[in-house]
C-alpha cells in the first residue's frame, strides 16, 4: 500500500513546526534522505513517523541516538520484551538469538542496562528491535554512525536482506551521501527544513541541480563509490565512459 503524507507537523523541543512537505511513497521503496547537518532530516523523519502512526500505520524507528530509544534505568531484556509487546508479537527467543548473532551482539548481557553495552552495541540492539516485526515503514536515522565500516556494511546487508521479503518502505536518513548511494536508488535532498530535490540516485550524483545537492557531492568522487553498484548505473554510453575514466571496471 502506498504511504501518503501531507500537512505534517513535528514537535521539537516543545515547539510545533509545520512541515512544508508532502510525500507519496510506493510499497518497497528505498529512499535516502540526505542533507547537511542541521538541514532538517531527523525532524522530517519524526513528522513522518508521528503522522503515519496517528493514522494507524506501523512504523519502526531507529533514532539517531540510541538513547532516544533506550531508558537508562531499564535492562536490555526489559526493552526487548516491551518492543515485542508493542508490536503485538510474543517474545521469541529464537528470533532474538538469530538477530543478535547476525548483528554480532550475541555477547551482550541482557540483564545489563544500556550503559553496560557499548554505543555501537546499543545501536545494533535498537536495529534488532526494529526488525522484530514487519512494519509499513522503517526509518533509519544515521543507523551506522557508531559502527566501524565492516560492521556497518554487514548491518546494512542484513537490513537489505531482511526487508527484501517484505513490502516495508525504508527511509534511510544520513548526511553520508556515500552510504546512501550504495544502498538506495532514490535520494531526497533537504536544505533549511525543506525538501529541495528528489531524483534517482545516479542522476542526482551525476547532475545535482540544487546548491544543497551540489555541495553534498562536491568534495568526493561519487562515481568511484558507485563502482560496486549494479549495472543499472552503467546503462548508457556516457555513463559507461565516465565509469571507465573514473577507474571503475
Ligand atoms: N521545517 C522546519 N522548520 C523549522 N525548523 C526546522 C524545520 N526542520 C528542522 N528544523 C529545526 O532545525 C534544527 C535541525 O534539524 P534536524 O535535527 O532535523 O537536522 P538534521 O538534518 O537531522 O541534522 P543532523 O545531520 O545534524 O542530525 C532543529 O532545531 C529543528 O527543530
Ligand atoms: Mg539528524
Amino acid at each position: 500500500m502506498t504511504l501518503s503524507v501531507s500537512g505534517l507537523t513535528a514537535v521539537r523541543s516543545g515547539r510545533t513546526i509545520p512541515h512544508p512537505t508532502s510525500l507519496e511513497i510506493a510499497p518497497r521503496a528505498r529512499i535516502g534522505l540526505v542533507g547537511a547537518s542541521g538541514s532538517g532530516k531527523s525532524t522530517l523523519g519524526h513528522a513522518l513517523i508521528d503522522d503515519l502512526r496517528a493514522h494507524g500505520r506501523s512504523v519502526a524507528h531507529v533514532p539517531q541516538r540510541p538513547d532516544e530509544a533506550l531508558d537508562p534505568l531499564r535492562s536490555m531484556a526489559f526493552h526487548w520484551t516491551e518492543a515485542a509487546r508493542a508490536l503485538g508479537s510474543p517474545p521469541n527467543a529464537d528470533q532474538r538469538k538469530r538477530l543478535f548473532a547476525a548483528l554480532k551482539i550475541d555477547g551482550g548481557d541482557l540483564r545489563k542496562r544500556p550503559w553496560g553495552w557499548s554505543r555501537g552495541m546499543q545501536q545494533q540492539f535498537v536495529i534488532a528491535m526494529a526488525l522484530i516485526g514487519i512494519p509499513d515503514l522503517i526509518v533509519l536515522d544515521e543507523p551506522t554512525s557508531a559502527l566501524d565500516p565492516v560492521v556497518a556494511a554487514q548491518t546494512m546487508d542484513l537490513l537489505d536482506s531482511h526487508l527484501a521479503a517484505t513490502e516495508t518502505v525504508m527511509l534511510l536518513i544520513t548526511h553520508d551521501l556515500g552510504l546512501a548511494a550504495r544502498r538506495v536508488l532514490n535520494l531526497t535532498v533537504m536544505d533549511a527544513g525543506r525538501v529541495v530535490e528528489a531524483s534517482p540516485t545516479a542522476d542526482l550524483l551525476d547532475r545535482p541541480q540544487t546548491g544543497a545537492a551540489q555541495s553534498l557531492s562536491a568534495h568526493r568522487s561519487w562515481l568511484a563509490l558507485l563502482c560496486g553498484r549494479s549495472k543499472a548505473f552503467r546503462s548508457d554510453a556516457a555513463k559507461a565512459r565516465r565509469w571507465r575514466t573514473s577507474g571503475c571496471r
